[in-house]
């Protein structure tokens, strides 16, 4: 079977890269945009750094922010609405995952009418053309939604999250402008980070892993674990805000076009019915689901710890496995990630609803280990 790579039509890197964006709007010919971000950013005046850039050349925009945090079906119909009723020709994302995920649906449903229902977009729909042009701007390091060909929506009849994989939904442009996340909360800088390195972890050791993708993850693994304390505990050295920013990018390079593993599959739920973020989500999960999947993945893990900084030098190939775990745990407590579901309110009773959606999730089978509904029970109990 072929091994198959979809990235940006064209990305742009560094501080100060929105500014690129007149050029980009020029060469596209577009007339009108639909800015899709949410009403934090806006706040906070993240938005307005984008914003500003468009009104320096007189470039016509109507602002949809009807966007949530784990956004629903609801947000992207409103902004379908939205985007018909501007008369715009492409989307301009400013966000997390939820403003790019959004603007992805809704990219996708004005050029593909018959998913006005969007919950028929989940899983691998068979989209027939590419969604308006979307121009992206990450202001979290974490999901890197800017280079993938899915997107997260909530089915609020069934509380559920869909993922929706779909190659027509890449964004054409993806600017990596790190000046945008200069705001982001310490929480939220370390949330979002674990994010990025569960997305290099699981893309590693997915069973869709290839020498491609392994070029990719490990890179990611590197850049994050040197950087991410940078991040969070000097949030306004540009050192640590740049690396993230391009590291989250290179893993969702990868894991985008290979696949995600079970601590996604577990995560999705917790977002779903318990409101968690989705960083938060995935940290929690993440050293345990590897302990889980250690049996299957020794010699990977062992890279993954020299990768991390850890001297393996003199340790069996199961102490340098169990090293990574170890590594992955103490950059999470280091960065202030919560430890157990209880501080997050989830409770054993929870549990079921949780393990139910986790095993149906798109992300589950791509896990190196098999894993069955019983034993994701188990999983979110070891982590009460
Ligand atoms: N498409 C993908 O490939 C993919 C991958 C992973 C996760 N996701 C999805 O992405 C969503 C999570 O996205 P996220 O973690 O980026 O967070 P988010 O977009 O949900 O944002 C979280 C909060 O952070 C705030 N925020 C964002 N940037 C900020 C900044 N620079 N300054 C201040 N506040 C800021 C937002 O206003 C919001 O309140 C989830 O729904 C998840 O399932 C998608
Ligand atoms: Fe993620």
């Amino acid at each position: 079977m072929a091994q198959r790579f979809i990235l940006n039509e064209v990305s742009y890197f560094g501080a100060g890269s929105r500014n690129e964006l007149p050029e980009v709007i020029n060469r596209m010919g577009f007339k009108k945009a639909l800015v899709c971000s949410d009403k934090g950013l806006i706040k906070v005046g993240t938005t307005k750094m984008v914003t500003d850039v468009l009104d320096g050349i007189n470039f016509p925009y109507e602002i949809y922010s009807e966007i949530r945090p784990n956004p629903t079906v609801t947000n992207v119909q409103e902004g379908v609405a939205a985007f018909k009723k501007s008369g715009a020709d492409c989307i301009i994302a400013i966000g997390g995952g939820s403003s790019m995920d959004t603007a992805k649906g809704i990219g996708i449903v004005c050029n593909n009418p018959e998913f006005a229902d969007v919950v028929s977009l989940e899983g691998v729909a068979p989209t027939k053309k590419k969604s308006v042009p979307i121009i992206a701007l990450p202001t979290t390091a974490g999901t890197g939604a800017e280079v993938t060909i899915n997107y997260v929506i909530i089915d609020e009849k069934r509380q559920a999250k869909m993922v929706c994989v779909d190659p027509n939904d890449i964004p054409a442009v993806a600017i990596i402008d790190p000046e945008l996340m200069y705001s982001l909360p310490k929480g939220l800088t370390a949330a979002t980070g674990m994010d990025a390195l569960t997305h290099a972890i699981e893309g590693y050791i997915t069973k869709g892993a290839w020498v491609m993708s392994d070029m990719y993850e490990l890179q990611a693994i590197k850049m994050i674990a040197e950087n991410l304390p940078i991040a969070v505990e000097q949030p306004t050295n540009p050192v640590g805000r740049e690396a993230m920013a391009l590291a989250q990018y290179i893993a969702a390079q990868a894991f985008s076009n290979v696949g995600l593993g079970l601590v996604h599959g577990m995560a999705h739920p917790m977002g779903s019915l318990h409101d968690i973020p989705h960083g938060v989500a995935n940290a929690i999960l993440l050293p345990t689901i590897m302990a889980f999947n250690m049996p299957k993945c020794i010699e990977k893990f062992g890279v993954i710890a020299r990768t991390m900084g850890v001297d393996t030098t003199g340790m069996s190939k199961e102490q340098a496995a169990q090293a990574a775990v170890d590594a992955v745990r103490a950059l999470s407590i280091r960065v202030g990630i919560p430890q157990h579901l209880s501080e997050l309110n989830i409770t054993e009773k929870d549990i079921p609803a949780l393990a139910a959606q986790a095993i149906a999730d798109v992300c589950t089978p791509g896990n190196p280990r098999d894993v069955t509904e019983a034993e994701i029970v188990e999983l979110y109990k070891s982590i009460l």
